[in-house]
């Protein structure tokens, strides 16, 4: 069906491409291609039945679409705006951008002068719409069986009630919150509290430790920091708020006191009683909040005025803290929502993902309830209390759209199909992936047993930076690869360039880059904005770049290939090398570390690193445990580390920096590839490395 004759005449008024858009040209190929699955093209066609009902439905209705938005970013962006509640609109353009360093500073603005909140578009809209009996979040604890739900109505006195506390003690726009909360309802409430104030929430994922948090908050000085006495993951409880006071003493040790941490009693995970207490500063939630009245007036902010800070690992050991704004942000991860998971208003939507990174704040809390959708929220993990309970809740709630991570499709792919199989799984329709790129055995996986072959998978590429998805399949619109995020999202123009920095055309590889803005952007690195453009804007002047190298096929599908730089993707969690390597040297037997990510069957990337002594240490299975603790210590239990390898030397150039790409070839163990040593300081280390390789 969809290679029509009508297909045919598309494509021949399509080969005079507007320039910037070159890049799809190869869209014909998709068009003509043959509607099967099969091994040999690897294109995984769309039923014909999913096509008709999709919002987008054909190549050639995205075609026109995506060319309008980038002829006409403006024209495209301010009809889909118009949409949304704004209290006054924009002035006196939509956009303005300077993308290119070397013409000034880089900024990118949507929407300014135009005032509006989020929060009043995500819930009161829908609430005054008539859907404030619809389900806006369905919770779904640890254990099965504790759960509940909360309608848009419900969902917005609770807002209120925590908007009005926070207003109460002294939170005025534009302040600073830190959440530290695991997946119960109250983090998407609190997020949403802090929006409605024009407060700049700041969540921090409850994996993180004392140090992480405190760094960050020291980073962003907040006024209150919110979390709950524990969480339960599995079989074990995690003491959140201990973490919480030692990050307390740590940022107050740094002059930056938090007068004020409001915690959430979980009870399933703690009781009240055992929970460590600061007298004047601990205030339970459900001791205050729900005094408060459940009406609370919304602060209108502009649609440049910071929404939410969030902090992202980058190549050197310092986060970096993301700055969204409000209003092209809304729009952005509203939108994406709607066509990549071709979103229906009776849709049950999960995503896996926690709230404490972008995937959470997009695609749990923002981009769906801006839609009215139904969203559930998970506390617990994946594979407990065994690995069918994925397909449980799916059943439960009869969940349409899934939302995951590769790491978590192998994991449960490596048990077997009796775990999924053993559910209906019949309500399914759209299945996601996000966070690396997902290996096409795991796709099929995903695609054939998961979704028993009729669903199709939104393979989204994005980052923290982007705000939403930049790359990725509309479900309905054309037929998929596995591995391939597909094509650009209305509004972006993807770039591959080269080592010097210039657009390569056609079946290529290289760097990916992004040419303009789009409305989701950051605007800037919080405190930084020098870094911002070091990082992003000035390794090839006039474009974003992504830290991520990419390849085209013939037929001008987007293949992403992993970070380029010093970043790692570790179950979908984004970690610096650098971070890694600076709490490991913070050992004081420690004398030198270089952390490598290598391929992991389960996880995408495993960390790997390389440790020198203090001289006259021994090397000891006591001390690589002790290495790994501090690790833990520092980041979080997710960044410990795989594997320590024992390197009496490192192999440094002659000017004495770290050559990683030997390093990561003892560590892949390609032996046969180390390239050219001849350049090293000292090449016998290379020998020695490899000796201890097995130690
Ligand atoms: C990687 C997560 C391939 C990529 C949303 C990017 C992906 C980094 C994909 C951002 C995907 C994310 N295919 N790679 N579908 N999605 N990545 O900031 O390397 O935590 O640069 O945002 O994850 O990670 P971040």
């Amino acid at each position: 069906s969809l290679a029509s004759s009508d297909h045919l005449r598309h494509v021949e008024s399509m080969t005079q491409l507007p320039s910037g858009a070159g890049q799809i040209s190869h869209l014909n190929a998709v068009i003509l291609g043959e509607p099967l699955a099969s091994e040999e093209n690897d294109l995984v066609f769309p039923s014909h039945d999913f096509s008709r009902q999709a919002l987008v439905s054909s190549p050639e209705q995205y075609w026109k679409m995506y060319k309008r938005s980038v002829e006409d970013p403006a024209g495209f962006w301010s009809e889909i705006a118009s949409q949304f509640y704004w209290r006054e609109k924009w002035y006196p353009e939509v956009y303005s951008e300077n993308i290119d360093v070397s013409k000034g500073t880089v900024k990118f603005e949507w929407f300014k002068g135009a005032r509006t909140n989020i929060c009043y578009n995500a819930v009161d809209q829908n609430v005054e719409a008539g859907n404030g009996g619809k389900v806006a979040i369905y919770w779904e604890g640890n254990e099965p069986g504790d759960d509940g739900q909360l309608t848009y109505a419900e969902l917005l006195e609770k807002i209120c009630q925590l908007a009005n506390y926070l207003k109460h003690v002294g939170v005025q726009k534009g302040d600073a919150v830190v959440i530290y909360l695991p997946m119960l309802m109250e983090l998407p409430i609190t997020m949403l509290a802090c929006a409605r104030i024009g407060a700049v929430h700041s969540v921090v994922f409850a994996g993180f430790s004392a140090e992480s948090l405190a760094q960050r908050i020291i980073d962003c000085k907040p006024k209150v920091v919110i979390t709950c006495n524990a969480v339960k993951r599995g079989s074990k409880a995690i003491h959140l708020k201990e973490i919480v006071d030692s990050a307390l003493v740590e940022s107050d040790k740094n002059g930056v006191p938090v007068g004020l941490c409001l915690t959430f009693e979980n009870q399933s995970a703690m009781k009240r009683e055992d929970t460590k207490w600061t007298e004047g500063r601990d205030v339970w939630w459900q001791d205050v909040v729900p005094q408060f009245p459940t009406k609370c007036a919304v602060e209108w902010v502009d649609a440049e005025d910071p929404l939410f800070l969030l902090y992202t690992s980058g190549s050197t050991g310092k986060p970096k803290g993301v700055l969204h704004t409000a209003g092209g942000y809304m729009v952005y991860t509203a939108t994406t929502f709607k066509y990549a998971f071709d979103y229906k208003p009776s849709d049950i939507y999960w995503c896996t993902a926690d709230c404490g990174w972008i995937t959470g704040h997009s695609y749990v809390t923002y981009g769906p309830l801006l839609n009215g959708a139904t969203v559930v929220v998970f506390e617990g993990a994946p594979n407990y209390p065994d690995s069918g309970r994925c397909w449980d809740i799916v059943d439960k709630y009869k969940v349409t759209i899934f939302y995951t991570a590769p790491t978590l499709v192998r994991s449960l792919m490596r048990e077997g199909n009796e775990y999924v199989t053993h559910y209906s799984r019949k309500s399914l329709r759209v299945l996601g992936s996000v966070g690396e790129p997902i290996n096409p055995s795991a796709w099929r996986w995903f695609y054939n047993v998961v979704g028993d072959s009729r669903c199709p998978i939104s393979d989204t590429w994005w980052q923290t930076e982007t705000g939403g998805f930049m790359i990725t399949p509309l479900p309905g619109a054309w037929s998929q690869k596995p591995g391939s995020a597909t094509f650009p999202f209305f509004g972006v123009q993807p770039v591959i360039v080269d080592e010097k920095g210039n657009e390569i055309e056609g079946e290529c590889s290289g760097y990916l880059c992004i040419k303009r803005s789009w409305p989701g952007a950051f605007r800037t690195l919080y405190g930084d904005h020098e870094r911002y453009e070091t990082t992003y804007f000035k390794p090839f002047a006039g474009y974003y770049f992504t830290g991520d190298g990419c390849s085209r096929d013939k037929d001008g599908y987007y293949w992403l290939t992993g970070r380029v730089d010093d970043v790692i993707n570790v179950s979908g969690h984004r970690i610096g090398t650098a971070e890694v390597e600076s709490a490991l040297v913070s050992h004081p037997h420690c004398a030198e570390a270089a952390v490598v990510g290598v391929e992991h069957e389960i996880k995408g990337q495993g960390i790997y690193a390389f440790v020198t002594l203090v001289e006259g240490v021994p090397y000891s299975e006591e001390l690589r445990k002790s290495l790994i603790l501090v690790v833990r210590n520092q980041i979080g239990a997710f960044a410990a580390p795989d594997k320590i390898h024992w390197a009496p030397g490192l192999p440094k150039t002659r000017s004495g920096k770290i050559m990683r790409r030997i390093l990561r070839k003892i560590a892949s163990r390609q032996l046969d590839e180390l390239g050219d040593t001849s350049t090293l300081a000292d090449p016998s280390v290379v020998d020695q490395l490899i000796a201890l390789s097995d130690c």
